[in-house]
């Protein structure tokens, strides 16, 4: 039966939604948290760049369960996040040279490090292969969980298969009402966007998704990490098990145009015949302190987001839940530069836009 929480949430008398404080999380809270993990329960809680849907890592049953709420194919691995490379190099069969010297560097933080898994890594939450992708969330909420878990938790983001990703607890509600036993409100997500995902079992490590830690960060410590957009891109090539062509989509349909003005006019034809459509331009000029901004002309809904990468990704899925939740059938989305520093956000555009 649904009933309004405290924070207005309509939310199933079997799912508690609970605020917890950003920066300290009271021990309350994580205990609670770690209780429902214990017993194989699945929480919602935040990292710093989208909300996880989280639960043991190493209890086969409750992994079976995250497959089961996200609809998502058995063969899509999840992420494992650890408190620490020591707790990360326990579930990996080798940590080669390139992973020490990328954790230490960018650990605690959004980079997931591709290696061979060890033998008591389960194979379901492998997707059935042969390695394991490892993080170390800064966000103080996961790292409390996993701290007091004193294991491994395994998370994808909160969202269902192929839907968008959540940045705030309300997104992830929304999609997984009354599936999941706690939700952990610790407000917005800071980075906006996943963790940068990084093979590191050949010779050259390689950038299977871009995310949160740019790729010129990367390269400054692994000056021969290798990253192909257009390999990321294929649809033949597919370079990591989960990497579907469509994926972090609206329910909306979206459409990419070149320019803000190309892009206000399609979305003005849009509007004729569609009625509310939303609009996504990039701020003019170069960027401000401003946040994103908006604006409303007749059954255009326009969202202007900085002509920044990362304060971009901050907004995206925000943007993107809003304008789904507001009921447009299409979003028109200024494309955004063709420039590494923005590969990220346009890899997750591109993927949004994806019809398959
Ligand atoms: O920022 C993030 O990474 C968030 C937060 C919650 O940590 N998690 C996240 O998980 O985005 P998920 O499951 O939505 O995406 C994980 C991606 C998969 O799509 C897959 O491409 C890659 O990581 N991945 C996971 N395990 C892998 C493996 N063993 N080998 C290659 N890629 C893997
Ligand atoms: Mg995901």
């Amino acid at each position: 039966m649904a009933s309004l929480n405290a924070a207005g949430y309509a939310v199933s008398s079997s799912m508690r939604v609970v605020s917890v404080d950003a920066c300290r999380p009271d021990a309350a809270s994580v205990v609670e948290a770690v209780r429902v993990l214990r017993r194989g329960g699945l929480v919602v809680f935040p990292t710093e760049t989208v909300y996880g849907l989280g639960c043991r890592a190493l209890d086969p049953a409750a992994i079976a369960r995250v497959f089961a709420v996200k609809g998502r194919p058995p063969h899509h691995p999840l992420i494992a996040h650890v408190g620490a490379e020591a707790a990360a190099r326990e579930l990996a069969a080798e940590w080669p040279a390139a992973a020490s010297r990328l954790a230490r560097v960018f650990w605690p933080g959004p980079l997931t490090l591709v290696v061979a898994r060890a033998p008591l890594v389960p194979a379901v939450l492998a997707g059935g292969g042969p390695s394991i992708a490892l993080r170390a969330p800064v966000h103080p909420v996961a790292r409390a969980l996993i701290e007091e878990l004193g294991e491994p938790i395994a998370a994808p983001s909160a969202n269902r298969y192929q839907g968008l990703s959540p940045t705030r607890a309300l997104h992830a509600i929304k999609q997984l009402e009354g599936e999941v036993d706690l939700v952990l409100d610790s407000g917005p997500c800071d980075a906006g966007i996943e963790s940068t995902v990084v093979d590191v079992r050949g010779a050259c490590p390689r950038v299977l998704r871009p995310g949160a830690v740019p790729i010129a960060a990367l390269r400054v410590h692994v000056p021969n990490v290798e990253f192909s957009a257009e390999e990321i891109e294929s649809k033949e090539a597919r370079p990591a098990p989960g990497m579907d062509r469509r994926h972090y989509a609206p329910r909306a349909s979206l459409l990419l145009e070149e320019g803000a003005g190309p892009a206000r006019n399609s979305a003005g034809e849009l509007a004729r015949t569609h009625g509310l459509v939303g609009l996504v331009t990039l701020e003019p000029g170069h960027a401000s302190n401003d946040p994103s901004r908006t604006s409303c002309s007749h059954a255009v809904l326009e969202r202007v987001l900085p002509r920044d990468p990362q304060r971009y990704a901050r907004h995206l899925y925000a943007t993107l839940h809003e304008l789904d939740d507001a009921g447009v059938r299409t979003i028109v989305v200024e494309r955004v530069p063709d420039d590494e520093a923005w590969c990220a956000v346009a890899d997750r555009l591109a993927r949004a836009a994806s019809k398959s």
